[in-house]
């Protein structure tokens, strides 16, 4: 019997998984989650296009004509991953409000129209949107979980623009190949702030605000990453910033981590890894040895850093074994039979015993 990496990591910070709803539903996804982790993210399901309801949005609006400011909202496709939370008492990484990916174009445009000819509404229509979203959305949870604990929301996610790192995305439409936000297009770049404060107005009391991105342990990236935590932190509109740590066998080294960790932190803003899983295409014994290798050395320095009073509050996979990792491959610390690794072994032996 191994040991529970949530026990092993307690002193320190919380232990979580990312799970679609078709990873978690096979009986040993839930046994690996009930043993190693307190802490859930939905891999996709409270994405805007998982909890957008095109049909109750349009039948509201042949109900209310004059009203275009109202999407209506479900968490149909979250139910067996948020019944689960309930049921074992884990507590939730809400995963994401606002993002350019995996959020339909009818959302921006007049009536809501499928139609790609269709204008967008204007920003301040776009505006009131989003706050509707956010407000019926944490409604219909506060209703329907009423004990389940949302420890904290991605509120923004991947808003700086990855091709130059120094700015936002351009404005366009959101399709996964351009990259392009049509929160940029509809609202320009304070959709950030309006995000962080309508996400503070309707999250639950103390459901901790984070800023969620990758390359993150980039300088340029993380120079204008600091920018935007910086003024929303100056408005105490946000608590966190969610490091996604995608990371490859070579890339990022431990000291960009680290140097970046510090400066999100120097913020007075609370850290968590939440995307956590090194890319790893081979799975030959000096492959996966190394991979546990780099395992061990990323949460050494995970753990030094909180020694020493950074803030780091929780450490994410994203994803529970190698078997559906949205990578291929084999990323993760569980293997395609649901077994422990050496990236497992590595960590769980790397922990200081003082
Ligand atoms: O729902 C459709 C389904 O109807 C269709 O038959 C099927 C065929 O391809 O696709 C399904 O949608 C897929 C969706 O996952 C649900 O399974 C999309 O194609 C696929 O692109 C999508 O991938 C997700 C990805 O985000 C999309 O952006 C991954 O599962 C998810 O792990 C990944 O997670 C992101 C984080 O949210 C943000 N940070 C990066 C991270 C990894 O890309």
């Amino acid at each position: 019997d191994i040991a529970s990496l949530k026990d092993v990591f307690s002193p320190y910070f919380s232990m979580g998984v990312a799970s679609t709803a078709s990873e978690l539903a096979p009986a040993p996804s839930k046994e690996l989650i009930l043993k190693h982790y307190n802490m859930l993210t939905p891999g996709n399901e409270l994405k805007p296009d998982s909890v957008l309801d095109y049909d109750a949005t349009i039948a509201y609006l042949e109900e209310n004509p004059d009203d275009q400011t109202n999407p209506q909202v479900n968490i149909r496709a979250a139910k067996s991953l948020l019944d689960f939370a309930r049921d074992n008492n884990l507590s939730v990484r809400g995963h994401t409000l606002v993002w350019h990916n995996q959020t339909p174009d009818w959302f921006f445009r007049e009536n809501y129209s499928t139609d790609s000819s269709t204008p967008w509404v204007s920003k301040e229509v776009m505006l009131k949107r989003m706050e509707n979203y956010i407000k019926n959305l944490m409604e219909l949870l506060e209703k329907t979980y009423p004990t389940v604990e949302f420890y904290s929301w991605d509120v923004v996610n991947e808003a700086v623009d990855p091709n130059t790192s120094t700015g936002m995305r351009n404005p366009g439409s959101n399709n996964t190949t351009s990259g392009n936000s049509l929160w940029m297009q509809t609202v320009g770049s304070d959709y950030i702030e309006k995000a962080f404060e309508y996400a503070r107005k309707y999250t639950p009391k103390g459901c901790k605000l984070f800023y969620n991105d990758y390359n993150e342990y980039e300088t340029t990236k993380s120079n204008y990453i600091y920018q935007i935590l910086k003024d929303l932190k100056d408005k105490n509109l946000v608590d966190g910033m969610g490091m996604q740590s995608h990371w490859t066998m070579d890339y990022p080294s431990i000291d960009m981590f680290e140097t970046a960790a510090r400066k999100y932190a120097s913020l007075g803003l609370e850290l968590q890894l939440t995307e956590l899983d090194i890319s790893q295409p081979s799975n030959k014994d000096s492959d996966l040895q190394a991979q546990a290798n780099r395992y061990k050395l990323l949460m050494n320095k995970v753990i030094d850093l909180k020694e020493e009073g950074i803030n780091i509050t929780a450490v994410v996979l994203w994803g529970i074994t190698d078997r559906t990792s949205w990578l291929g491959g084999y990323p993760l610390l569980f293997d395609e039979d649901y077994k422990a690794k050496p990236a497992y072994y590595s960590i769980i032996e790397g922990m200081k015993t003082d």
